[in-house]
């Protein structure tokens, strides 16, 4: 409480403590571009995450963890200092120990990291392929599908250079969205190697220096020009989508070997169905990326909206670049929070796996305990049961029963306990039969068939 001037009454301190009180019992709201996932919502990420993990893991991925709290230089030196990322989004601060520190906003430093750290070359299975599902924070302007803490599903593989590894990775995210019943494209290019895009950068640079080309550019371009050349390519202001056009194309300028690598990508996605396209304007923003890159697209586009659900690519480099050996790599990340708007609005129907078929209802205080035993045994022998032991009466159990939407009620009562029966009520019907006890499995294993 604060310091109250002397010549106040009692009654006028009484009530202002009252006020302070009120006051400090206000609400504190959630931050900006965070939110809560409540139990109906929780309902789809159990669908997301359930599908995720039984794909990846039949592919051979093992599930990993890294820190929420990573070292600043990490991404710094991976993701990249010049990327929006790194420099405008990151939640970065010095701690108590003076230590530069910062939330992830991705997961493959960290991944990639954990892979050097932990001498993951020298594990007995290879390739290392490994999964994480978890939370990431990036500063951004919140809108649907853009918050400042959001989840991914990452999928990695490290120590494989072949095209068939790209395949692969790239079919097990269309997968996942096709089993999602979700309308993805996938878009795909070749980003080249450090011996190839040099070359084409330079020529990039020489096309969008053309007065007329640059007089075009958005401010943001004009700077990138200088630091970042090919993310000209994705800028999504109108000046820029239209300079571009003119453009010349890094396919045109892919050395031998990223060229025969990137044909063969393609030509194993023809052969595994995977709905592709060539889209020669996709770069990615982030620096470690080379050879292929793919973004996971849902296909009614609307301008402005966020449209990827998730995107990936090669980086062979990164791993030696973190300190490792030389190690090819490649993976994607799928948002969690996209893909769960994008269900929602395709109006796909939730299964839901977990919903009880059975209550059991009780009344009397012996009734009462006996129906909590017989609730643990249901549990044990794998029903799906449901109870409201806090509630004694037999109306508002029967109304819980119903909102649950159970097919049978099981009533134990002072009269059943004394004569070893049970009711079991037909919640659609509303007939009410008497068992006996013993008999109550087999009976519900005939009604639940
Ligand atoms: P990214 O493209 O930055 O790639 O993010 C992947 C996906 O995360 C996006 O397509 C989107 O679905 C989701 N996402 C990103 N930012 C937000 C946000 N603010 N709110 C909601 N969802 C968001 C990466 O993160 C790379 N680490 C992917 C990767 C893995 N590359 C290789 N391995």
């Amino acid at each position: 409480m604060g310091r109250r001037p002397k010549n106040k009454t009692a009654k006028q301190n009484a009530l202002e403590d009252k006020r302070e009180r009120i006051a400090s019992a206000r609400m504190i709201p959630r931050l900006r571009g965070m939110r809560d996932i409540l139990p109906e919502e929780y309902r789809y990420w159990e669908l997301v995450l359930n599908k995720a993990e039984s794909i990846v893991k039949y592919y051979g991925w093992l599930r990993t963890e890294i820190p929420v709290l990573e070292n600043l230089a990490l991404y710094e030196r991976s993701t990249g200092k010049q990327t929006d990322i790194v420099s405008k989004e990151m939640y970065a601060f010095i701690d108590k120990d003076n230590d530069r520190v910062a939330l992830r906003p991705e997961a493959t430093p960290g991944l990639v990291r954990s892979y050097v750290e932990h001498g993951m070359f020298s594990f007995p299975v290879q390739p290392v392929k490994l999964y994480f599902i978890g939370n990431l924070f990036r500063r951004e302007k919140p809108q649907a599908g853009r918050y400042r803490q959001f989840n991914q599903i990452n999928l990695e593989m490290f120590g494989e250079a072949s095209a068939i590894a790209d395949a692969q990775v790239i079919l097990i995210g269309y997968n996942l969205l096709k089993e999602l019943r979700l309308e993805a494209q996938v878009q795909i290019n070749s980003i080249g190697c450090s011996l190839c895009r040099p070359e084409y950068v330079k020529k990039l640079v020489e096309y969008y220096k053309q007065r007329p080309v640059h007089h075009k550019l958005c401010p943001d371009c004009k700077k990138r020009l200088l630091k970042n050349p090919l993310r000209l390519l994705d800028c999504k202001e109108e000046a820029c989508v239209n300079a571009r056009a003119g453009a010349p194309q890094i396919v045109d300028h892919l050395c031998e070997e990223c060229r025969e690598h990137f044909v063969k990508v393609l030509e194993y996605l023809d052969e595994l169905n995977v709905v592709y396209a060539l889209n020669p304007h996709l770069v990615r923003g982030l620096d470690y990326y080379n050879r292929t890159v793919f973004e996971f697209c849902s296909e009614d586009s609307e301008q402005g909206r966020q449209n990827a659900l998730g995107g990936g690519g090669r980086y062979d480099g990164l791993v030696e670049y973190l300190g490792g050996r030389p190690t090819p790599a490649l993976g994607w990340a799928l948002g969690v929070e996209r893909i769960i708007l994008k269900i929602k609005e395709s109006n796909i129907p939730l299964v839901d796996t977990c919903q009880s078929n059975i209550f059991i209802a009780q009344l009397g205080e012996a009734a009462k305990r006996k129906a909590m035993i017989f609730f643990e045994e249901l549990r044990k022998r794998g029903y799906k049961a449901a109870q409201n032991f806090v509630k004694d009466n037999l109306k508002a159990q029967l109304e819980y029963a119903n909102k649950l939407g159970v097919k049978l009620t099981l009533i134990l009562g002072q009269k059943e306990l004394m004569d070893g029966t049970i009711l079991i009520r037909d919640m659609e019907s509303g007939m009410q039969e008497v068992f006996d006890f013993k008999k109550v499995y087999e009976e519900l294993d005939k009604r639940l068939k």
